[in-house]
């Protein structure tokens, strides 16, 4: 964990719109500054910086954050790779003990270096090899698709790398990077030999391990780094950092499982696929996926092996999804691979194939059914016996209803039935859906009491505490009680930190609506006390007539009519504008 206090500090000193400028071009207008939204297709501009609270927001499709937020959603970086990375630019140190250990960091830096260095000599070598370009060639790769993927050779000999690192050959660092193996009798050589070498980026671009396949027949075809301290397979996905740009303006990632199949649909002008690197996909990848755009379509090939792929992608997809993404699967005829696909039918057929891909909860209902007899209700039952495992773990609430709805469907039961026989609550459609605050347009007196306490922090100390008791909704209580205490302890956080050090989306998003709220309650520093109290007495006023709705329901006894009367007498004075008694 990074502390609290660093993040804060990293927040004040990093300048959101510099950060934002570097990516997309900003127009300065008023205050604020706009362009078109980086995370949605837009025409007119409806994305907004604002260098005095230091956030930005889009009208169009919601998006909002700090500049950290920004790193995390625009680069698909981590949280703390984020906050390294602002720290640095504003030159501050990741604090002692959350700093990787030193040694550590020099190590992984010089595997980088010389990780980059391998990948230049490759280059460098494919250029001068024919038989390596012909090979290229007869897979009908261009030079500039090549050029663009870093596409390089090993050449064949034991030792093609000690041109490049001269005595370095016999440090540590080549065996830890993966580029030299060392032999029983210590002797020493090229992990990559006689091989067509792809190199394998990480999200900013930096290279951290290879592929390298046989130019023709050969065993094995492919050969990988082994997993370093730079590269770790579960993690990363091939092409993702040549595809940015083409998976953020189609709002598509397609995953493939090879190499070359993302080669050759970049080649064929479709540049949003990524490869998992000979692993199948894991949890990490689907969650990376996500950051990137809103569809997913796995297109493995054809054959057994891609069928399987398939399956564990489906697993590791069913706990991360939200009604929000759509998780596809497109399954290409038998004798294809995406590569040979696009090859022989080309880009528009490729894309038609991608727009009718098969949705998840299809495919999921498929491999449920098998080849079960639904016309026997031993073959429903275990349709329903086999949807245990699967169903009840979908994250996506509003989906997990509709695969319920067809499982009925096909199981010819109620839903309810299939719900209990599933272990899941009938009618509980598990856990909420993150309110979406932005959403809200009427403004409740609480949300005009949060503004204007967020305009003016100086008014919190005018809050009487029991006011909380007044505010029904959890979220809007909890920020309330933090603007209080942040003003009683003089702290002089921003609200852009106080968004960021909150975890919870229902309270991240309040804040944030907050955030580009606040001077919409154009109130003057005179005028501020006595809109404070207008607005605690409607509170008041609110919880009183809730109150009184709740004891009206019901058949009262002497209690509650004496109480009733009370609320009565409240109500009249709260609404003539007194203040009620304490
Ligand atoms: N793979 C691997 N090791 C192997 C074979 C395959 O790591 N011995 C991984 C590679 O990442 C490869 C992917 O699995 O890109 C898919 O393998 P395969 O379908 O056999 O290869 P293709 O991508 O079709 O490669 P090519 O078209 O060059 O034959
Ligand atoms: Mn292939």
């Amino acid at each position: 964990m990074i502390p609290e206090s660093f993040v804060q500090e990293v927040l004040a000193r990093v300048d959101i719109v510099d950060l934002i400028e570097r990516h997309v071009p900003l127009k300065k207008g008023g205050a604020n500054y706009s362009a078109c939204c980086p995370f949605h297709n837009e025409k007119s501009p409806s994305f907004t910086v604002s260098p005095t609270k230091q956030f930005y927001h889009c009208f169009g499709c919601g998006a909002h954050g700090t500049a950290i937020g920004f790193l995390i959603e625009y680069a698909g970086v981590s949280f703390p790779d984020a906050i390294k990375e602002l720290a640095q630019q504003v030159g501050l140190q990741v604090p002692e003990e959350e700093r990787p250990d030193p040694a550590r960091q020099a190590q992984s830096q010089s595997l980088l270096e010389i990780t980059a260095r391998a990948a230049k000599f490759y280059r460098e070598q494919l250029k001068i090899s024919p038989k390596a370009i012909d090979y290229l060639k007869s897979r009908g790769l261009t030079g500039e698709i090549a050029a663009r993927y870093g596409i390089g050779y090993a050449p064949e000999g034991w030792q093609g790398l000690r041109s490049v690192f001269g005595e370095q050959y016999e440090q540590p660092a080549l065996v830890e990077g993966g580029l030299v193996i060392t032999n029983d009798t210590g002797r020493r050589y090229d992990r990559f030999r006689d091989r067509v070498m792809f190199p394998i980026h990480d999200q900013r671009g930096n290279i951290i391990g290879f592929g390298g396949r046989v130019l023709g027949q050969g065993e094995p075809k492919y050969l990988n780094s082994p997993e370093t301290p730079l590269f770790e397979k579960g993690r990363e996905l091939y092409g993702l950092h040549q595809a940015r740009q083409s998976i953020r303006e189609s709002n598509t990632v397609v995953v493939t499982e090879g190499y070359m199949d993302v080669v050759a649909l970049a080649q064929f002008g479709f540049g949003a696929a990524v490869a998992t690197l000979g692993t199948a996909t894991t949890a990490t990848h689907i969650q990376k996926l996500f950051r990137q755009a809103e569809r997913v379509v796995f297109c493995f090939d054809g054959d057994k092996a891609g069928r399987k792929a398939a399956r564990r992608a489906l697993e590791a997809s069913i706990e991360h999804l939200a009604d929000d993404r759509a998780v596809r699967f497109l399954f290409l005829p038998a004798e294809h691979d995406p590569d040979s696909y696009i090859r022989e039918e080309g880009l528009v057929a490729f894309q038609r194939a991608l727009n009718e891909a098969t949705p998840l909860t299809d495919f999921l209902l498929r491999e449920l059914r098998g080849d079960l007899d639904l016309s026997t209700a031993e073959g429903r039952a275990r349709l329903v016996f086999e949807a245990k495992d699967w169903v009840p773990r979908m994250s996506a609430p509003i989906l997990r209803a509709q695969t319920v709805r067809s499982l009925a469907d096909l199981a010819e039961m109620d839903v309810a039935e299939v719900e209990r026989a599933l272990g899941m609550e009938p009618g509980t459609k598990g856990r909420p859906a993150p309110r979406r605050l932005e959403r809200q347009r009427v403004v409740t007196a609480t949300r005009q009491l949060l503004r204007l306490l967020s305009a003016r922090p100086e008014l919190c100390l005018q809050v009487p505490d029991d006011i909380v008791l007044f505010l029904p909704d959890e979220t809007e209580r909890e920020v309330l009680q933090l603007l209080c205490e942040r003003a009683r302890s003089g702290a002089v956080i921003s609200l852009t930190a106080m968004f960021e050090s909150q975890s919870d989306a229902g309270l991240r998003n309040l804040i944030a609506d907050l955030l580009t709220t606040a001077d919409e309650e154009h109130v003057s520093e005179e005028d501020a006390s006595e809109v404070l109290s207008d607005t605690l007495r409607a509170l008041r006023l609110q919880a009183v007539k809730r109150e009184i709705e709740t004891l009206n329901k019901g058949g009262l006894n002497a209690d509650e009519i004496l109480k009733l009367k009370a609320l009565f007498t409240q109500k009249k004075q709260l609404e003539s504008g007194q203040k009620p008694p304490v």
